[in-house]
């Protein structure tokens, strides 16, 4: 007689984490392993990808999909809208306790945060990516790969937002950037550091996501998106590209500025020309870390200007588009939208 005793009558199931791929170098595949640059980015499927992290079987239950197969340089508003729409209408099921999303490295900042701020589910998102090649001597994607679907099978990734695995950290989406155009470690929270680390397995989060994000946001992902683009202040700039912008009808501009957010004299008052054409001015820095003070480096409050405190402009530009398409109008109140997010 066997000892049904010993053995648990509902064994509980493996969490069942959608996978979904879009491309970039996780999926890339180069000529030779040795060759970790000249390689065509988002050409190896979801399913080869799986193939290659054998262990995930011990993880969770596996429900891949091929969302799209692009180089993340050449991500659209339109892949945005149905990745962000697909997520939400899979965690709106008991079917799905989590999704992973493979993408490329270098636009992946920018999904994550808008990601961060229209997936409307408090269960784990998780962003993954790779600097070398599928086809790579020490490819990082797998080990990657692995390390997502960890993070995405926990219970403690509930509710801290979308949420960045890449090289054993645990990034949150709103304060991750590229910060390196070849390393693996190629991704950093400047000033405020990782969330936690994942290794062999081990999930620990040694801090907390502070600003609101998921749940708690007013933003819900759509098709219409507002002409919001992003410009950069330097030594002897023109006005000729904020003119040019305001002429072809944009609702709004993101300036990366230098230092703490200053602008050129002749940008500047070609962009206080935009404000008071009921152009949104953001203003955010080129440094990469540190954050832009309100009337600080510019009179904001004159100019009419708003700004990004401590995002990039390439997120301040996602966030700005949100707030527009959800009506967000004047610079009072999306400065309150920049506090918030
Ligand atoms: C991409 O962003 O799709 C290519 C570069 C990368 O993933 O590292």
């Amino acid at each position: 007689m066997s000892d049904e005793s010993a053995q648990p009558l509902n064994p509980s199931p493996l969490p069942r984490i959608a996978v979904l791929a879009t491309g970039g170098t996780i999926a890339g595949a180069a000529p030779d392993a040795t060759n970790t640059s000249g390689y065509r980015a988002g050409v190896v499927g979801v399913d080869q990808l799986l193939q290659a992290v054998p262990s995930l079987s011990t993880l969770a239950r596996i429900v891949p999909e091929q969302i799209a197969s692009v180089d993340s340089k050449d991500m659209t508003l339109a892949l945005w809208t149905t990745l962000a729409q697909r997520i939400n209408t899979l965690l709106a099921t008991d079917d799905i306790d989590g999704v992973v999303v493979t993408h490329g490295t270098d636009t992946l900042e920018e999904t994550a945060y808008l990601l961060h701020l229209t997936v409307k589910s408090d269960k784990p998102v998780v962003l993954t990516a790779a600097m070398r090649p599928a086809s790579a001597l020490s490819a990082d994607g797998p080990l990657n790969l692995q390390n997502a679907v960890t993070v995405a099978a926990q219970k403690s990734a509930r509710g801290q937002g979308v949420l960045v695995a890449f090289n054993n950290r645990i990034h949150s989406a709103r304060d991750v950037v590229k910060t390196s155009t070849y390393a693996v470690d190629a991704f950093q929270s400047p000033e405020i550091g990782a969330l936690g680390w994942v290794q062999d397995g081990r999930v620990e989060f040694q801090r907390g996501v502070v600003r609101a994000h998921t749940l708690a946001t007013e933003f819900v992902i759509g098709a219409n998106w507002p002409n919001v683009e992003v410009v950069v202040s330097y030594a002897g700039v023109s006005r000729i590209v904020v003119d040019a912008l305001v002429a072809a009808g944009v609702r709004g501009i993101v300036v990366a500025g230098t230092g703490n957010g200053s602008i050129h004299a002749s940008m500047q008052q070609a962009l206080a020309d935009a404000a008071s054409q009921g152009v949104v001015v953001v203003r955010a820095s080129r440094v990469g870390s540190g954050h832009v003070m309100r009337n600080g480096a510019a009179a904001d409050d004159a100019l009419g200007f708003v700004s990004a405190g401590s995002l990039n402009p390439y997120k301040a530009r996602v966030l700005l588009m949100l707030a527009l398409a959800a009506g967000g109008t004047g610079p009072v109140a999306l400065q309150k939208i920049f506090d918030t997010y």
